[in-house]
């Protein structure tokens, strides 16, 4: 494999690596650098990356994880590329990408083999795994990962790495997850025309997982809830693995249509307004505070009282938090999720959106920050999940170069589609 990075400092300890998040309402561009060994193994799945570029920018051309206008996109690519290259001082030439939208979904399927060996190896669980994926896809679709829930040794489940063990007949239970080939087509050659080589393609809430999710959590069960501009995510795992997800097509940005219509204003302005003063409820303000509202391009502004602009976005927190908990609750997922709910994504960067989470789900409710990740300022924020955990998975596709019998299963098991990069 090529990893094509040129930089400046050449180190002999450490290796660079890089993801790109192209959202709907920003690019994010993260390099980072790991140590060439020891990075596996460490309770903290992250622990060992240190962030040395960033470069974000305004997305223009997607809406709801899908590509609408090529140009604007490779536009945005390039420019938060190129910012995150300058700060690392490296000229960035391949990355994993992430991708979401409603397009994406998934397909349980199981696969069967005959043992013919003394004990099960890694080349059982591949053939295993490769009947799984032996269903009728519909040719407009491609698989993006094939996920195993569950491996059965002589029909004895609940086993989740059966390597090592003795049988005739090894059975396995997927999730095979796949994308709209034109959606993810679409963005590749994005990419490509930016002047980037795509490593894989990955499912967005499975990078965020990785970035904020510890194994722990993940084993007892938890719904990874990312909202974004356009969508929001949830991603419910247990036992190690994904298991269920869905896309609802409300985002961050329904907050500020509601403000530009509420308030008369720009949507650029109300955008500002509420990353500024924005609170999702009243409880949490004090009455009489007061916010300054019309200031853009110069004009002279006015003040006006902050409750104008909570009373807005409180009853859409209220909703879509009751969207979410239709997902969860209504599909009995809060059942599996003993570790409750972690939520990443910019839009819960507004204040009270935790609490509002708590109230509605009545589920216990984190952050995700990026936990024990190193290098530049505010890369803890849950707006850079998804970014971090697509670096991390190069990272990792470099550990499982390095040692080709890595002790995790899991990790070991990757479903990329070389085929789509080839133009
Ligand atoms: N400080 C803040 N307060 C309130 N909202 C914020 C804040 N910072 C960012 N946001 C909101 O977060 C949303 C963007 O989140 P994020 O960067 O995760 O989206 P994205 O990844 O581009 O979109 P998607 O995942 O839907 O494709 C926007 O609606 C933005 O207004
Ligand atoms: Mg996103």
């Amino acid at each position: 494999m090529h990893f094509g990075f040129i930089k400046n400092v050449a180190s002999k300890d450490s290796r660079i690596v890089a993801g790109l998040d192209v959202g709907s309402s920003k690019v994010c561009a993260l390099v980072g650098e790991v140590p060439l060994s020891g990075r596996r193994g460490n309770e903290k799945a992250n622990a060992g990356i240190n962030i040395i570029g960033l470069g974000t920018s305004q997305s223009k051309g997607i809406k709801k994880g899908v590509v609408i206008n090529i140009e604007q996109t490779v536009e945005s690519i390039r420019e938060a590329v190129e910012k995150a290259g300058e700060m690392a001082s490296v000229d960035i030439r391949t990355v994993n990408i992430g991708v979401t939208g409603g397009h994406i979904s998934c397909i349980p399927s199981h696969g069967v083999i005959a043992v013919k060996e003394k004990e099960i190896g890694m080349k059982e669980v591949d053939m295993a795994i490769e009947a799984a994926k032996a269903v009728a896809i519909p040719f407009d679709r491609e698989i993006l990962h094939v996920v195993p829930s569950e491996f059965i040794v002589n029909g004895q489940g609940g086993i989740t790495d059966p390597r090592g063990m003795v049988g005739v007949r090894l059975e396995v239970k997927v999730n095979i997850i796949t994308g709209a080939a034109s959606s993810i087509q679409n963005l590749i050659k994005c990419c490509q025309k930016a002047g980037l080589e795509v490593t894989d393609v990955v499912f967005q809430p499975l990078a965020a997982a990785d970035a904020v999710l510890t194994h722990d959590e993940k084993d007892l069960g938890v719904a990874l809830v990312d909202i974004g501009g356009g969508t929001t995510d949830i991603a419910v795992f247990q036992e190690g693995q994904m298991s269920h997800f869905s896309v609802l097509a409300v985002g961050g940005g329904n907050f500020t249509n509601d403000v530009a219509i509420g308030l008369r204003l720009p949507f650029q302005e109300a955008e500002q307004l509420k990353k500024e003063y924005g609170c999702t409820m009243l409880s949490l303000i004090n009455t009489g505070e007061e916010m300054k509202i019309g200031h853009a391009g110069g004009k002279t502004g006015k003040d006006m009282p902050r409750t104008h602009l909570v009373e807005i976005l409180q009853p859409r927190a209220e909703e879509l938090f009751k969207l979410i908990k239709e997902e969860i609750t209504g599909k009995g997922y809060h059942r599996l999720i003993n570790s409750g709910v972690v939520l990443t994504g910019g839009a819960v960067l507004m204040e009270g959106m935790d609490i509002m989470a708590e109230n509605v789900l009545e589920l216990p409710v984190r952050t995700g920050h990026p936990a024990g990740v190193t290098g530049i300022q505010d890369i803890g924020s849950p707006a850079y999940a998804a970014g971090i955990g697509l670096a991390l998975r190069e990272a990792d596709a470099f550990a499982e170069e390095e040692r080709a019998n890595g002790e995790s299963l899991i990790h070991g098991i990757k479903s990329k589609v070389s085929g789509w990069f080839r133009s």
